[in-house]
């Protein structure tokens, strides 16, 4: 993508520590932007961190931070975890929910706001039934987990402020190298099936994980929110997966490429308990197995909505991630 086009711009990213909100931040950088990254910490990589926390009146801000950021944010990007898919509802909805109905009341005191930007998942759209595009979000779906229910909350508070210039971006899971560097974080996500495979148990998928998991990495993923920022995205919602759309399957396969390791993929049959309790009993995390079989029916021209040029996902960004793995350190260890 050319960068941006906006001069002036000023944005605000809350979360922008994590591993999403970083390569976000570093895209906005690239592209022009004074940057600026909230998190409960207030480290950041890139531009200037400050603390605060998305739960509290006011995100936390100190008085003096305050005046600044209501002075000066043009653009605001609303990217803070949880994204652990064992937390219970406490730590979820506190986050997902209060935290989103804090920062939607924060952007309606901006002066200056242009453009914010949602990162949701498409797993807010839980056992969706039926064809899902950009426009459904609640279908009846059940929730395999509280950090589904978490982001389908925080995707319907945005989308009932209609007074509010929020957009939506749906990713699937985000892959590739760590942007803050280290191994990768495999205790969340489908990232939790990594040391599994890697350590050669099997993992048991529907049709051997021939079926796509709507996976991109986090570079691509980043520029798709620069460029809804600067679009601008408006009140649209936009889901961007990699073009290539590998298969479960493929993934695995790609991850554990540079180890020299061929995943042993099971055919898992139609998933019941006794399927379950095999995966549990041979040590895959219990929450991977709610997502062993399609998950819901994604129409893939929801990718068409959003505008050309698309970017271009770094090139063998799997296999990367299978070889950031390999490094020495958690990253977790270095902040
Ligand atoms: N990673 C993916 O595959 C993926 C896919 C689709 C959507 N998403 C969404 O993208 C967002 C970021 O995901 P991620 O993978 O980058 O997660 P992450 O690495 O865990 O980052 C979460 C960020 O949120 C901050 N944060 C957490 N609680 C906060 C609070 N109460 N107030 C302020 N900041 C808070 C964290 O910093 P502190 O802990 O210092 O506060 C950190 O900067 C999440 O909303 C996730 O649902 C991620």
């Amino acid at each position: 993508m050319s960068g941006m086009n906006d001069p002036g711009m000023n944005v605000l990213i809350l979360g922008g520590s994590g591993f999403l909100g970083t390569a976000v931040a570093q895209a906005c950088e690239r592209g022009g932007a004074t940057v600026r990254v909230l998190s409960r910490s207030g480290r950041t990589a890139v531009g200037e961190g400050v603390r605060g926390d998305v739960r509290m009146p006011r995100l936390g801000l100190s008085s003096a931070d305050l005046a600044r950021v209501r002075e000066q944010t043009t653009h605001v990007v609303l990217c803070f975890g949880s994204v652990s898919w064992t937390s219970g509802p406490g730590e979820v909805l506190e986050t997902h929910s209060s935290g989103m109905r804090s920062a939607l009341a924060f952007l309606r005191e901006l002066p200056a706001l242009r453009q914010a930007v949602h990162i949701s998942s498409l797993l807010a759209l839980g056992r969706a039934k039926g064809r899902i595009t950009n426009r459904e979000l609640y279908t009846g779906q059940r929730f395999r987990n509280w950090y589904e229910y978490g982001k389908y909350c925080a995707e319907r508070l945005v989308r009932d402020t209609p007074e509010l210039p929020v957009g939506v971006v749906r990713f699937g899971p985000v892959l590739g190298p760590d942007p803050r560097g280290g191994r990768p974080d495999t205790r969340h996500g489908l990232p939790m099936a990594f040391p599994h495979l890697l350590a050669g148990y099997p993992v048991h998928l529907a049709r051997r994980g021939d079926f796509p998991c709507w996976i991109t990495d986090a570079t691509s993923a980043a520029q798709i929110v620069l460029k809804a920022l600067t679009t601008p995205i408006g009140r649209s919602t936009w889901t961007w997966f990699d073009p290539a759309m590998p298969t479960l399957g493929e993934v695995f396969t790609e991850v554990c490429r540079p180890w020299g390791v061929v995943p042993k993929i099971v055919e898992a049959g139609p998933l019941g308990r006794f399927t379950r309790l095999i995966g549990e009993r041979v040590g895959a995390p219990k929450e991977l197995t709610e997502y062993t079989e399609p998950w819901f029916d994604l129409d893939v021209n929801v990718l068409k909505e959003i505008p050309e040029p698309w970017p271009v996902p770094d090139p063998d960004y799997l296999g990367a991630t299978g070889e950031a793995l390999r490094g020495g350190t958690e990253r977790r260890a270095l902040v």
